[in-house]
C-alpha cells in the first residue's frame, strides 16, 4: 500500500495558466499546414487559421503560445512578415531543412491565432542577427497607440489598435544558434536590447526574459546573473524571466531513439531523463536566489519535451515525431515538477504544439489527430491558476537497470477555482499497479470524487487510421470514506481526480 497525503489547509502557491504553454516555431509543418493554411484553402479556415485545430487546441486550454522560434527567431526579420503577403520577401530557412520561407505568416497573423486560441502571446526577438533598433521598433510597432513611423506602418497594414505584448524574449539560445556568445557577453547585450523594449501602456508592462541556459549549463546562469544584476534595483522592469531550455533525449543527440520502437529499457531510461527537469529547476533556482532573493525573477522553462529521431521517410529538418504513452508519462511528470516548482517557475512552453517534437496535435493535409500528450494537458487544465497543496507521496524505486531507477509514483495537488481538489498522478511502472491510501487533510469529509484517465500498452499511440486509441477515460474505481480515499493506478497511466470535500 502506499500512503499519500494531502493537506489542503497548507496552500504552497499560485499556479500560473501559463505552466501549461506552448510553442510554435517556422519550423517543419508546426505554422504552415499545421496552424496556417491561409485564406484561399480547400482546408476549412477561419482567416487562414485552420478551424479544426484551433477548436481542438481550445477545448485543451491553452494559455499562452510562443513565437517566432527558437533557433528561428534569431534569424527572423519582422519588417519581412508584414503588408501585402504578395509583396513580402522570401528568406530561406536554414537551421530548419534550408526550405523557403514566404513569409505570410508574420505579426498581424500570429496576433489573430492568438485572438483566436483566446490565449496571451509570448514574443521571442532576434538579438542573433537583429538590432536593437530592428527589436525597438517592433515593439513599437505593435504597442504604441500614438504617432509615429511604426504606428503609422501598422496602420497601413490594416490594423488600427495597438495589441499588447504580453511576454518578450530577448533572443533565443544565445550561447547556441543565437550566435555562439558567452554569458557575459550576452548578459551585456540583454542590458543593452531590453532598455528599448519600451512599456508604451503602463497598465500593460511587458514581461522581458532573458535568455538562460541549456539544461545544466549553470555557468551560463551565473555569467548572465552576475553581469545583469549589479544591484537588486535593477531589477524592476529589467528581468523578469530568464530562459530554461531542456529537452527529454532518450539515448545521444547523435542517434536520439524512436518515438515508437522502444522497449522497457527505454521507456525507464526516457522517464528518468525526463525526472532531470527536477534537479535543473532546483539547481538553477538555487543561483537565481543569490541574485534575486526575493524571487522577482521567474524561471521561464520556455522548451521541454521529448526529442526522438523523425519518422522514417520524414525530411530531417522538420522534426516530425509521433507521440505514445511515453510521451504522456513524459508530458505528466514535467507538469507536475513544474506545479511543484511554482514559486520559481513562472511559465513553460512544450516543443512544439503541432507536428514537432512532442506535439499535441498531428496533421496529415485536412485530417488531424489528437496525441496522447494533448489528453494530458486537457487533464492538467484544471490546475490552470489554481493553488498548490501540500501534499506528498511514499514512493519506491523501480526500473531494470541500477542506472536507470526512476520512483514509481509522481504527483501534485491543487485547489481548483471551482473550489475542487485536483489530484494528478503518474504511474511510472510499465508492469505494475499500485493501491493508494490517501489521507486529506481538510475542514471536513470527502463528499464525492471522480476521475479520468490516460493509460494503455506503453507504445500505443493515435494514428490517422485509429485516432483513439489513446484518449482520455473515465475512471471509477476510487473509494471515500470519512476523509480517506484508496484507489488503484493502473501501470503506465496518468490518473486525475477531482475530490469535493
Ligand atoms: O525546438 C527546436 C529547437 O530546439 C529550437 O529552435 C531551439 O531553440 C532548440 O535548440
Amino acid at each position: 500500500m502506499v500512503h499519500y497525503f494531502i493537506n489542503t489547509l497548507n496552500k504552497k502557491g499560485h499556479l500560473h495558466p501559463e505552466l501549461q504553454g506552448h510553442f510554435s516555431e517556422h519550423l517543419g509543418r508546426c505554422i504552415y499546414e499545421g496552424l496556417y493554411v491561409g485564406e484561399n484553402s480547400e482546408i476549412p479556415n477561419r482567416n487562414g487559421m485552420r478551424i479544426d485545430v484551433v477548436d481542438a487546441l481550445k477545448e485543451m486550454g491553452i494559455p499562452v503560445l510562443r513565437w517566432p522560434g527558437g533557433c528561428f527567431a534569431d534569424e527572423y526579420h519582422w519588417m519581412d512578415g508584414i503588408g501585402p503577403k504578395e509583396k513580402r520577401k522570401c528568406m530561406v530557412n536554414t537551421h530548419w531543412g534550408g526550405v523557403t520561407e514566404d513569409n505570410s505568416f508574420g505579426t498581424h497573423e500570429f496576433m489573430e491565432l492568438c485572438d483566436q486560441l483566446g490565449c496571451k502571446n509570448y514574443i521571442n526577438g532576434n538579438v542573433g542577427s537583429g538590432s536593437v533598433r530592428e527589436m525597438s521598433e517592433w515593439v513599437e510597432y505593435m504597442t504604441l497607440d500614438g504617432i509615429s513611423p511604426m504606428t503609422k506602418l501598422r496602420k497601413e497594414n490594416g490594423r488600427e489598435d495597438p495589441w499588447t505584448i504580453n511576454f518578450f524574449g530577448v533572443g533565443n539560445e544565445n550561447w547556441g544558434c543565437g550566435g555562439n556568445m558567452t554569458p557575459e557577453y550576452y548578459g551585456n547585450l540583454y542590458r543593452n536590447y531590453q532598455t528599448y523594449v519600451r512599456t508604451y501602456d503602463p497598465k500593460k508592462p511587458i514581461f522581458k526574459i532573458a535568455c538562460g541556459a541549456n539544461a545544466d549549463d549553470y555557468e551560463w546562469t551565473r555569467g548572465v546573473c552576475q553581469t545583469c544584476f549589479k544591484s537588486p534595483e535593477w531589477m524592476h522592469g529589467f528581468m523578469d524571466g530568464i530562459s530554461l531550455h531542456y529537452y527529454t533525449v532518450p539515448d545521444t543527440w547523435e542517434k536520439k531513439g524512436s518515438a515508437t520502437d522502444f522497449d522497457e529499457k527505454d521507456w525507464y531510461k526516457t522517464l528518468k531523463k525526463t525526472l532531470k527537469m527536477e534537479e535543473l529547476i532546483r539547481r538553477h533556482t538555487a543561483i537565481l536566489d543569490q541574485y534575486d532573493v526575493n524571487r522577482k525573477v521567474g524561471l521561464i522553462v520556455d522548451e521541454w519535451g521529448t526529442w526522438y529521431d523523425v519518422e522514417p521517410g520524414t525530411n530531417p529538418g522538420f522534426l516530425y515525431q509521433q507521440n505514445t504513452i511515453r510521451d504522456a508519462l513524459v508530458a505528466g511528470i514535467n507538469l507536475n515538477i513544474f506545479n511543484k516548482h511554482c514559486d520559481r517557475v513562472r511559465m513553460a512552453n512544450i516543443a512544439q504544439m503541432v507536428n514537432v517534437l512532442q506535439a499535441v496535435i498531428l496533421t496529415d493535409g485536412e485530417k488531424m489527430i489528437k496525441t496522447p500528450t494533448y489528453h494530458i494537458f486537457k487533464m492538467y487544465k484544471v490546475h490552470q491558476d489554481a493553488e498548490l497543496l501540500d501534499s506528498h507521496i511514499d514512493t519506491t524505486e523501480i526500473g531494470l537497470e541500477d542506472e536507470n531507477k526512476v520512483p514509481n509514483l509522481t504527483e501534485s495537488v491543487s485547489l481548483g477555482k471551482d473550489g475542487k481538489i485536483h489530484i494528478t498522478m503518474t504511474n511510472l511502472s510499465c508492469s505494475e499497479a499500485y493501491d493508494v491510501d490517501t489521507a486529506i487533510t481538510a475542514e471536513g469529509d470527502i463528499k464525492s470524487v471522480t476521475g479520468e484517465i490516460v493509460n494503455g500498452k506503453i507504445d500505443d499511440h493515435n494514428t490517422f487510421e485509429d485516432p483513439e486509441k489513446v484518449t482520455l477515460k473515465a475512471f471509477d474505481a476510487v473509494k471515500a470514506e470519512g476523509s480517506r480515499l484508496t484507489f488503484t493506478i493502473p501501470a503506465a497511466s496518468v490518473l486525475h481526480l477531482e475530490v469535493t470535500v
